[in-house]
């Protein structure tokens, strides 16, 4: 028996959520908003969090400064549940943080990464590896410490009989080097969203993307409110997503649905199934604010996927 489900290997800071800006702001000038909350950032953060939620046993490999956003990060993961004794607290770099101007549907971001980029294929160790099933990593392009050695991660996890996923995320720089062809033949699930394998397959559709001989058993590109599709043995399944005419925001829903679908498989789901289920948390995030709002516990979830998607698990 295996102690962990997943560890999860991955970036964490806070993000700071200014709403309600009454203008652009411009250098030189102040503007205000009316309505501020200090949150858990960090897409591999939420994908712990809802993870651990949801009912797999989650443990956390990250890096955070010796200061009070790393406390608040720590301490949001371990109320869900999530263990964090694996999370290493330094005086040498602060914890990052993203300040995050909401503007009605839209929003401008700046992250300072802090100590984020430090995190090393080393912090993940022997022991660890073989005290889990199954090993996610996400925002890799963040995540540069980690970056250089994400091929080895990988090669180690599944040669101790992990099972692999890794959600790409958003590249900053846009420049998308990474290495797939070295990289996917280690990955079970390859995670990304449509404008992410794009860029990173430099195409310009998914048929053209998917004909690149992406070498992952399990291709799974996430569509927002065109739902999801799954490429597996040269053949293609889309899954519908589930309607919802309450959406409030759409931050995380990807990381949800990334933590419905590797909790899913990891809970014996078939392909189809872990697909269906993914596209499911995904739409459920969608309906409260945030990443984790609507994942306060797991009755709420059930509650969420009953009235609101008349589905019931
Ligand atoms: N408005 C929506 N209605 C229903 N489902 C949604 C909606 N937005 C997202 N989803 C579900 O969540 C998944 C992930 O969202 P998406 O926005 O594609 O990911 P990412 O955040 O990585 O860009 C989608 O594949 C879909 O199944
Ligand atoms: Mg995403």
């Amino acid at each position: 028996m295996k102690k962990f489900d997943i560890l999860v290997v991955g970036e964490l800071n806070v993000d700071l959520i200014l709403n309600r800006i009454e203008r652009t702001p411009e250098v030189g000038k102040e503007v205000l908003a009316e309505d501020m909350a200090l949150t858990l950032g960090s897409s591999s953060a939420i994908f712990a969090s809802n993870a651990s939620t949801l009912g797999s046993n989650v443990a956390f490999v990250g890096r955070v400064g010796a200061d009070s956003f790393g406390d608040l990060v720590i301490a949001s993961l371990k109320s869900k549940g999530v263990a964090t004794q694996f999370i290493r607290q330094s005086t040498q770099h602060s914890t990052g943080a993203t300040i995050v101007l909401n503007f009605d549907q839209d929003r401008a971001m700046v992250t300072y990464p802090g100590a984020m980029r430090h995190l090393v294929e080393q912090d993940v160790s022997e022991e660890l590896l073989l005290q889990s099933r199954h090993l996610h990593v996400s925002s890799v392009f963040l995540q540069t410490g980690i970056r250089s050695n994400l091929v080895s991660l990988f090669k180690r996890a599944k040669a101790l009989g992990l099972s692999t996923s890794i959600d790409p995320q958003w590249d900053p720089a846009e420049q998308w080097d990474l290495p797939l062809q070295h990289l996917l033949p280690h990955v079970d699930f390859f995670l990304p969203n449509v404008t992410e394998l794009l860029a990173l397959t430099k195409t310009r559709s998914l048929h053209e993307a998917l004909a690149t001989q992406l070498s992952a058993p399990c291709v799974v590109v996430k569509a927002g409110d065109a739902g999801a599709y799954l490429w597996h043995n040269q053949q293609l399944l889309h899954q519908a997503p589930f309607l919802n005419t309450h959406v409030v925001d759409s931050i995380g829903a990807g990381d949800s649905f990334d933590a419905g679908f590797v909790h899913k498989f990891l809970t014996g789901g078939s392909l189809p199934e872990c697909l269906e289920f993914g596209a499911l948390t995904g739409a459920i995030n969608t309906t409260r604010p945030g990443g984790t709002g609507a994942f306060g516990n797991l009755e709420i979830v059930k509650e969420i996927a009953r009235t609101t998607f008349n589905y019931t698990f």
